[in-house]
């Protein structure tokens, strides 16, 4: 605003179009300060300079031919057996490699060859105006119209109508064939059972030692698999049940443990177990943090409260920790109640609400009976 209160004029642009197309110039445009001078480089000065960068370059794609051929015998020497890790690491390993140095070899060949070899002149490509003239425009129209005229296909409506009909539903096939990529088993059913039954025993993982109660003590964190899934083979699916059933034991002071009225009896002793995949997108949360009774997953940093029946506290994963309930046998190892109440893993819209109602818990007057 100026001194009067008026606003200031705004400043005038003197705007010149050509007289065809979108283009606008500027009539009082900046000069155009074109570019810097051309500096060689010293592969442009020195010939021998020249022949060593020549020599780089094919070293670069030498390597790369070894990283290939590295990885097709890697692929085929170092075969992956089923049930054995170590095959399945090695294969890995120098495949990686081999693809590695193959991809590297053509990246960094291919940069030094531009920078150091290739023409280093910097080159302005003028822009040009990409609207037609008016009469090439009127002939792209006739062409169009005439096209339209032979093939008759605003003509014959119904012929048209048929062809658009067909070529949406071209599509369609693909549609199944891809739906049909999906597992086979319902994904919801997959993660609703695990091997943890009533009675199951709590076992260390990986040995398969069940565990007393007395031997948790306050601040220790126990790895956990079912008894059972010791006697599985590999061929039986034991990772893929090992995947399903893997849980974390903690015990913590019991007036810190903040329990859920109706679940009041699933934990022993301020003894509790929660399922150890992370309801985000499924990694192993195995960190414990024994001073403030954090689990934290190591993928994306979700958190997870122990004492406040496991519910997230920091992190993207958006519901809590299954919790297996648990308590004691007559000898004192601790048992699973029954399996999950819920689907554990990551979590998605079909699973909301969903529990089996064949995992039922003991009831208050069992406990007591055992108790
Ligand atoms: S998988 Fe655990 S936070 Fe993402």
């Amino acid at each position: 605003m100026s001194a009067e209160g008026q606003s200031a004029p705004a400043e005038q642009h003197e705007v010149a179009v050509y007289d065809r197309g979108a283009a606008v110039v500027q009539a009082d445009a900046f000069e155009n300060p074109g570019l810097p001078p051309h500096r060689p480089r010293q592969t442009d000065l020195h010939p021998v300079k020249e022949r060593r960068a020549e020599r780089q370059v094919v070293w670069w794609f030498l390597l790369s031919m070894v990283g290939s051929v590295l990885a097709i015998i890697a692929y085929v020497a170092v075969p992956i057996e089923s049930g054995d890790m170590g095959t399945v690491r090695f294969n890995n390993l120098f495949l990686g490699l081999g693809i590695a140095l193959a991809l590297l070899g053509v990246g960094f060949g291919g940069m030094h060859w531009a920078r150091q070899l290739m023409s280093s002149h910097e080159v302005v490509e003028e822009r040009h105006l990409s609207r037609g003239s008016e009469k090439t425009r009127a002939r792209a129209v006739e062409i169009f119209q005439l096209g339209d005229e032979e093939s008759g296909f605003s003509r014959r409506s119904l012929i048209r109508n048929t062809l658009i009909g067909a070529i949406a539903l071209v599509p369609l096939p693909a549609v199944v064939l891809f739906r049909d990529l999906a597992p086979a088993q319902d994904a919801v059913e997959a993660i609703s059972n695990t091997m943890w039954k009533a009675g199951s025993r709590l076992a260390l993982d990986p040995t398969g030692t069940p565990i007393r109660a007395t031997d948790v003590t306050i601040g220790s964190a126990f790895h956990v698999i079912p008894e059972e899934l010791k006697d599985l083979g590999h061929d039986e699916g034991y990772l893929d049940q090992k995947a399903l059933a893997s849980v974390l034991l903690v015990r913590v002071p019991l007036d810190r443990l903040n329990e859920q009225p109706a679940r009041a009896g699933w934990s022993y002793d301020g003894i509790v177990a929660y399922s150890k995949i992370c309801t985000h997108v499924g990694c192993p949360v195995a960190l414990y943090e024994q001073q403030t009774h954090h689990l934290l997953c190591p993928c994306h940093q979700s958190t997870f409260d122990v004492t406040n029946h496991a519910k997230v506290i920091f992190g993207p994963a958006k519901r809590p920790l299954p919790q297996l309930p648990i308590t004691v046998d007559d000898e004192g190892f601790l048992i699973a109640q029954s399996d999950f109440t819920e689907p554990i893993g990551p979590s998605f819209f079909e699973r909301l609400g969903h529990v089996d109602p064949e995992h039922v818990p003991l009831s208050a007057a069992e406990l007591e009976t055992r108790a």
